[in-house]
């Protein structure tokens, strides 16, 4: 029988961790084994890829909620889709089932354009000019701007949004509508396109959006002319996007503004603990409390059936299924991405 010594051991541990000069914070989350001589978390491979074919295999049957129809053309979207992603801050990728479908990306695009206006106007324009409060109403409450002074509320509502793209430094719609694209790709890794059929079905119903972005102006809580502020939000719902490229677009947040496959910054390091702050807080909408209580982690929904959560210093967690919840968050996503959170202990409530 071989007898270790285990003190030994301990002491040899000890005094490598301390030849190069490590701080090193032992426990993080579940699916990390160890910390890199660089800093970066080494990943166990074999066990994000058995949450992610879990979540998966456990949620594939469910067939809770409906598909958005207030846009007629997503109700036409196959409502059994459904994939899941973890992208880790070094670039890797574990997926299980339909990771590479196009969908639309619809509101999860909202974060990464407030992150274009932050990296643009920086660091008080998004709280001066929108506002950064939850509304705990519907995302295309217009309610909410009425009642609240801000009027257009936070970024990730339908009022704060399309302030957003109207905040966008910009001379001509067809420049504006450009660099939101650009600064979607650049996050996503990957030269993405606009879905015209979703745009035309999306942008010839848009009397609710319309009237957000009057009010708006009404108000002076808008900065660009209404009908641009509106068609260039229309587009950017409609922008295609995969489970996949979801994935790598919230990696680049947990990797604190950089895309780990492509290396390009996105958003300067002081500005995503800001903008994760209001993901966290009303990245689900009136949905957002129970997010947080079960899930804790900052995250954005879409209509089109996506959800990105940050894992931040860690990973992104991504799923896309079209079926909805009342307040427009896909449900068997939510689930999945819930699932996983937990049994990686990656709650940032969690006192690690
Ligand atoms: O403004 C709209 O109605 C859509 N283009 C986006 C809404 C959306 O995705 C809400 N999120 N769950």
């Amino acid at each position: 029988m071989v007898s270790v010594d285990n003190s030994r051991i301990h002491f040899e541990w000890f005094r490598n961790l301390i030849a190069t000069s490590l701080v090193v914070a032992l426990v993080t989350v579940g699916g990390i084994t160890s910390v890199s001589a660089r800093g970066t978390p080494e990943y166990d491979s074999a066990r994000l890829q058995s949450l992610v074919d879990a979540a998966h295999a456990k949620y594939k049957g469910l067939k809770d909620g409906a598909n958005a129809n207030y846009i007629p053309i997503l109700d036409t979207v196959p409502s059994d889709l459904f994939g899941v992603v973890i992208v880790t801050n070094d670039g890797k990728v574990f997926a299980a089932g339909d990771a590479d479908y196009e969908f639309s990306i619809q509101s999860v695009a909202k974060p990464f354009t407030a992150a274009l206006v932050m990296q643009q106007q920086g660091t008080d324009a998004i709280q001066e000019k929108i506002g950064v409060e939850p509304t705990g109403l519907p995302f295309n409450s217009k309610l909410a701007l009425e009642l609240l002074s801000a009027r257009s509320v936070n970024p990730l509502v339908n009022a704060g949004a399309i302030a957003s793209v109207s905040m966008v430094d910009a001379t001509s719609e067809r420049q504006r509508w450009k660099l939101v694209l650009d600064n979607l790709s650049g996050f996503a890794g990957a030269k993405l396109r606009l879905l015209d059929e979703i745009y035309q079905s999306e942008y010839s119903t848009s009397w609710s959006n319309r009237a957000i972005a009057n009010l708006l102006f009404n108000y002076g809580r808008l900065y660009c002319e209404p009908e641009e502020s509106l068609v260039v939000y229309t587009k950017q719902s409609s922008v295609g996007v995969t489970a996949r490229q979801l994935g790598v677009m919230g990696a680049t947040l947990s990797n604190n503004g950089v895309n780990p496959v492509t290396g390009e910054r996105m958003l300067a390091e002081e500005h995503v603990p800001e903008l994760l702050a209001v993901m966290l807080t009303a990245g689900f909408y009136d949905e957002s409390g129970m997010w947080a209580y079960t899930a804790g982690l900052p995250a954005k929904t879409g209509v089109g059936g996506g959800i990105v959560a940050v894992v931040p210093g860690q990973m992104a967690i991504a799923a896309f299924s079209p079926r909805l919840s009342k307040a427009g968050n896909s449900i068997r996503a939510m689930k999945a991405i819930q699932d996983i959170s937990v049994e990686l202990g990656a709650s940032i409530f969690l006192g690690h």
